[in-house]
């Protein structure tokens, strides 16, 4: 089966060996039911799986699999299907993002470690799609992946309910005593109406585009829903494929270029997508030394409009953004900002990919002529308060607090905060600043998506639905509001935020980039020799991760995981 013109496929670095060492390779899989003639130098396609019950996001996966196997039997490979660690974002505590980076180590060594020509990655839910992608990358094999797909849209009462964002708005007219406890109840089992991931551009439909919008998947891949039998074809095709890539030796490195990165900014802006994928994809493009940094956001995608109508941002859901035209036709729209050249996971140029790409409902889809936001990129802000940097998504915020000077109302822990918040007593009015401290990389440990506090109930009966809120937290991609996250660097490392005292004040100007305590810098040297850092995890993965998180900006990888080892193994199995 392969080309004698090129060198033979990695996987028979084992299955093509004689004596005692080939039988151990061969003779085990036997033991599946699997044929001789399989390990005759087909290439062989590990279907890396995030499967999982305790990710119910995921949960089509075992089947999104076999028809992946399908495809690439079809074209003459040999697939084997593995497990990694599945991080289910509504389970897992103290938060999924403390475990992307243990997942994206599990991948990477189980890519490495096995017989693997190419890979299909099968994710879904928030971490695990950058956890795989940031293993794969460090492996560097020919790759491609296939979303889970967003759950249908849910409904409740005759009108739509976003996961996530409805959760977010319920639960604080349940504060403000607009909605009873029993009703709350009800919706719940109204929202996720299928498997598949958050049907709103929160943070795993955003990975899911941007992993479409970085080549690394077929065209389609972000919006088909999950219970979709497009999905299914699009599993097969992917299966199909990865067996030429290996033939061609399309790797990731080739497909993850700066321009890619770029391309993938600039279409965050336009689907109004999570501030998750700032840190994400710098921590993708550190895996493959792809110089990006927390800069290129604001440079390259900033000062483009929000074009799709979708929850957080706007009205609809990712179903009807699927029947609108899904990615490719906002990818079409904003083609001139593109690099059409990017090549992608199919072999074509994103160009020829969204050429003829059709928009079939322009209120889901805007033209770039009449936008749901104007420049909605991620907005990079400094100052005193962040040297390193800070994050803005000014498309789910408040127009009249993008520039806003106010009074803070500050809590050192997401505990005391929750102790405090529901106090009639809290001093605090709608031109107050929250702020929120010991919640970053470090702090948590694993930034927790918390910045997006909930508002204060007596300022919520008031009618108030909005305040500015400064953390070093990250946000759900389904949130919403004037929220400054990811401040750099965090708290807990002694940052200017460690220094924020309540009373001081405060002054976020989005459009000026700008994140400003003030106070005067004599005394926040006094009040500098005055901090002690808090109590860090004494032993197993939290101990490690505190030991070396890098910070927010530079993509809260581990110092040691940044780059990649390449596929080589050195040393047969002893
Ligand atoms: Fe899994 Fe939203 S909780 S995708």
């Amino acid at each position: 089966m392969s080309d004698s013109s090129k060198p033979p496929f990695r996987s028979r670095q084992w299955f093509g060996r004689e004596g005692k060492q080939g039988f151990y390779y061969r003779s085990w899989l036997k033991g599946l039911g699997l044929p001789h003639d399989l390990f005759d130098g087909r290439p062989v396609i590990g279907i890396c799986n995030t499967w999982s019950e305790l990710t119910p996001c995921n949960s089509s996966l075992r089947e999104l699999a076999e028809h992946v196997k399908r495809g690439v039997y079809e074209a003459g490979g040999f697939p084997l299907e593995f497990p990694v660690m599945s991080l289910g974002e509504t389970q897992i505590r103290p938060t999924a993002m403390l475990f992307r980076n243990l997942a994206s180590m599990e991948a990477e060594e189980s890519i490495r470690a096995n017989p693997i020509d190419g890979v299909v990655l099968l994710m879904g839910c928030d971490k695990t799609t950058p956890s795989l992608l940031m293993g794969a990358a460090s492996v560097d094999l020919p790759t491609i992946g296939v979303s889970a797909g967003p759950s249908l849209s849910g409904n409740w009462r005759g009108k739509p309910l976003g996961s996530g964002t409805g959760v977010i708005e319920m639960s604080e007219m349940v504060r403000a005593g607009t909605l009873s406890q029993d009703e709350f109840t009800e919706a719940e089992s109204c929202m996720q109406r299928s498997t598949g991931s958050c049907m709103t551009m929160g943070t795993a439909s955003t990975m899911a585009s941007m992993v479409e919008a970085l080549g690394m998947s077929l065209p389609e891949n972000a919006a088909i829903p999950a219970v979709d039998a497009r999905r299914f074809r699009l599993a097969h095709l992917s299966g199909r494929r990865i067996v030429e890539m290996v033939r061609e030796d399309l790797r990731m490195s080739r497909i993850l270029t700066r321009a890619a990165f770029a391309n993938a900014i600039r279409a965050n802006a336009a689907i109004g997508g999570s501030t998750n994928a700032v840190i994400h994809l710098l921590a993708i493009a550190g895996r493959l030394g792809v110089e990006l940094s927390l800069d290129d956001w604001d440079a390259l995608g900033s000062r483009l409009p929000c074009l799709v109508n979708l929850k957080p941002s706007g009205e609809y859901l990712m179903e009807d953004f699927c029947y609108a035209g899904g990615l490719p036709a906002v990818l079409r729209e904003i083609a001139a900002q593109l690099d059409l050249d990017a090549i992608t996971a199919n072999g074509r140029t994103l160009g020829e990919n969204i050429a003829q790409a059709p928009c079939w409902n322009r209120e889901v889809i805007r033209p770039l002529a009449q936008p749901v936001r104007a420049e909605a990129g991620i907005a990079v802000l400094r100052g005193n308060l962040a040297p390193d940097g800070a994050v803005i998504k000014p498309s789910a915020a408040s127009p009249q607090l993008l520039r806003h000077r106010g009074r803070a109302v500050v809590f050192e822990s997401i505990e005391e905060f929750k102790a405090r918040i529901d106090d009639e007593a809290l001093d605090i009015d709608e031109t107050c600043v929250m702020v929120l401290k010991n919640c970053g990389p470090r702090g948590y440990p694993g930034m927790a998506e918390v910045g997006n506090m909930p508002l204060p109930p007596k300022l919520l009966r008031r009618g108030v639905t909005d305040l500015v809120r400064i953390s070093d937290a990250r946000m759900s991609g389904t949130a919403y509001g004037t929220v400054v996250l990811h401040v750099s660097p965090e708290a807990a490392t002694g940052g200017p935020l460690a220094l924020v005292r309540e009373g001081d004040f405060i002054e976020l100007d989005v459009p000026g980039r700008r994140l400003h305590l003030d106070v005067d810098e004599a005394e926040l040297a006094r009040r500098r020799a005055e901090w002690t850092a808090p109590p860090a995890p004494a032993r197993g993965w939290s101990k490690l991760y505190v030991d070396h998180v890098q910070q927010a900006h530079l993509g809260a990888d581990l110092d040691f995981l940044v780059g990649g080892s390449g596929d080589a193994v050195g040393r047969d199995s002893h």
